[in-house]
């Protein structure tokens, strides 16, 4: 009764299109959403600016001045529609356990029924995009391949930029290859004869970003905006792959990879994870001060995701399984990332920033750049912006969260071997939070476990005044909190297992570094320069593995003595230096309290080495 060819409607497939699987999905998701029409994407440039052109005439998009900045796009969201949605986002495992205390949970079956309704019918009125997509390089043996099926033309044209997707996707996929089904609406569907009100359709009230780890599922309703609808990313490449990850023994991490290569030309790789907005887009792009790293170089391979797997050379090989940047632009600027403002230039796709007078785009941040703020602006919500009026209103141009998208091809600093489908061998895994006391500004783990320990316990501290001068710590462990699609704990078993199957198979472990570049002084304001001069840091990394660095013990792991960094260019005393790094024992012995209560939260299958590591810190803090 309800198949789309009786419902009149033509799957319209390609020839190229050969997976019968695939086909008999797109059929059954066809019937239950009654699409009026199916378009299959081939991810072609042509397509890309057809549908560019189609979002401007819809409203979705703006043009920008092709004068200022070619082949580029503005768009403004639903102002309820602007951030992904924790607390809408499921890990519906057969079993709560599986879930962990982390995750929303709701039993599997009890979340089909609600969802059954919601996309019966849901793209009536609007065409369903058949997105392909390969997560990595295609057909490397790290990648996998997801289809996306999306009744937003905004979310095919973002997944153009940062994924590898259309046609070639389905050479990979053959007859028989696997994919995960990645379903997509924006909750909105139209009467018949009725026509969309708003440039920015979602549904303003329901929303549910919903994973299936068993039956590596994803169903995404009622948001149209990054990490909500672009599915490749945190759901597919974080929570569902964090699963596969864990089942097949590799890693699915919310890291940026960066190359750093000396002045000799030795080369080496490091996976950095942060948690959200704590500028690992700046990192991944960093450029060495001039002053002391001459010969230096930094180059991307990801900014937010990496799968590593171990290898048989007996290196953990990483690679990014996206192809683009979707980053935050408030912040951004020649100062704290300018290779990423050199990827802005041209082939942009823009989210949420405010509109100048002459056809560009601005946010807050480029002021540093242009000396002043714009006169007159449109900001995110289309309203006229001027300095007084921010001023007056506290009102920002740009929204907080508002994004570009770039195809990583626009980064001058790309890495040669971003694209490689064999990954980069990883040399150091570092964390980091953002604390403005307790946590130095770098220490090793003096092993794994360690390593494991520093990671499960890291933070960031909520920066809303209304917590008081020092914010709530909230710990993101991993910076995995809202990415883990299973329970944090098992989570960090699988770190630990990591150790003893790498060790067993003859292998180097990468080293492990904590790091917290957002200490305040007492006056509150940072007292590390941060940006490029994270450089400092990231040398003192390498001397560690190449054996040149001693450091010196401290309580949480080793410590850089102030000589041991190179100071070349920067004028930073060692009273500042002792300000970043000093280990205040009565904030760390609250600090410790603060890690029991997070273990406890975590308490089910909470590995029992990880109290014992603390209760080792609690004895070195005890003597220190
Ligand atoms: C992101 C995030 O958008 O971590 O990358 O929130
Ligand atoms: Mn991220």
């Amino acid at each position: 009764m309800n198949s789309p060819a009786m419902q009149g409607l033509n799957l319209n497939t390609p020839a190229y299109v050969k997976n019968g699987k695939l086909i008999a999905w797109v059929a059954d998701m066809a019937a239950l959403c009654k699409p009026d029409a199916i378009y299959w994407c081939d991810g072609s440039q042509d397509e890309y600016d057809r549908m560019c052109q189609q979002l401007v005439d819809a409203g979705t998009f703006k043009k920008l001045n092709p004068a200022k900045r070619p082949g580029s796009y503005l768009a403004l969201s639903d102002p309820s529609d602007v951030a992904r949605v924790e607390d809408r986002t499921y890990i519906c495992s057969a079993r709560k356990e599986d879930a962990g205390p982390t995750n929303n949970w709701m039993a599997p079956v009890d979340m089909r029924a609600t969802l059954q309704p919601l996309f019966d019918g849901c793209m009536k009125g609007r065409t369903m995009y058949v997105v392909p997509f390969s997560m990595g390089p295609l057909g490397s043996h790290i990648a996998h391949i997801g289809v996306e099926l999306t009744d937003s033309a905004y979310v095919v044209v973002n997944q153009k930029l940062m994924t590898r997707m259309g046609k070639a996707v389905h050479d990979v996929l053959g007859t028989d290859g696997e994919f995960v089904p990645c379903m997509h609406t924006v909750g909105a569907p139209l009467a018949e004869g009725q026509k969309d009100t708003t440039a920015w359709p979602c549904n303003p009230t329901v929303k549910y970003i919903v994973h299936y780890p068993e039956t590596r599922e994803i169903w995404s309703y009622g948001s149209g905006y990054g990490g909500n609808a672009l599915l490749g990313k945190k759901c597919l490449a974080l929570r569902i792959a964090s699963n596969m990850g864990r089942d097949q023994g590799w890693l699915a991490e919310h890291m940026l990879i960066l190359g750093v290569t000396n002045p000799q030309g030795k080369k080496y790789h490091v996976a950095a994870a942060f948690p959200s907005a704590c500028g690992k887009t700046n990192f991944s792009m960093l450029v060495p001060p001039e002053a002391g790293f001459a010969g230096w170089k930094v180059t991307t391979i990801g900014d937010d995701i990496a799968w590593i797997k171990p290898h048989a050379d007996g290196k953990m090989y990483a690679i990014n399984p996206e192809a683009g940047y979707f980053g935050v632009a408030p912040g951004t600027n020649m100062h704290t990332n300018p290779n990423c403002m050199l990827s802005l230039n041209r082939d942009v796709i823009f989210t949420n920033v405010a509109l100048t007078d002459d056809g560009d785009v601005w946010w807050e941040g480029m002021e540093k750049d242009t000396g002043s703020l714009p006169p007159h602006l449109i900001d995110w919500q289309g309203k006229d912006w001027t300095p007084e009026i921010a001023k007056q209103t506290g009102a920002k141009a740009a929204h907080p969260n508002s994004r570009f998208t770039v195809a990583a091809t626009n980064n001058p600093a790309l890495d040669p071997q971003w694209d490689d489908a064999d990954g980069v061998a990883i040399d150091a895994f570092i964390f980091g939070g953002r604390r403005s006391t307790t946590v130095p500004l770098v220490t090793e783990a003096r092993t794994w476990m360690e390593g494991v320990y520093m990671a499960a316990t890291m933070g960031s501290e909520t920066t809303a005044a209304a917590f008081g001068a020092q914010g709530v710590v909230r710990r993101d462990p991993f910076a995995m909190l809202p990415f883990c699609g299973y329970n944090m704990s098992d989570y960090f078993q699988h770190w630990l297992d990591m150790e003893h199957k790498l060790e067993s198979m003859g292998h180097t472990l990468p080293k492990i570094f904590c790091v917290n570049w957002f200490r305040k002084d007492e006056a509150g304001k940072f007292v590390w320069p941060g940006y490029g001069e994270n450089m400092r840091v990231l040398k003192w990394m390498i001397d560690r593995i190449e054996g040149q660095a001693q450091g010196e013990e401290t309580m949480f792991g080793l410590a850089p003595t102030y000589g041991e960094l190179n100071w070349t260019g920067l004028d930073f005393s060692s009273e500042q230096f002792k300000t970043v790094t000093q280990i205040d024992k009565a904030a760390w012995v609250e600090e410790l309290k603060l890690h029991a209560t997070h273990f406890e939260q975590l308490a089910y299958h909470l590995p029992k080495e990880l109290l014992d590591t603390k209760a080792e810190l609690e004895k070195r803090l005890a003597t220190a």
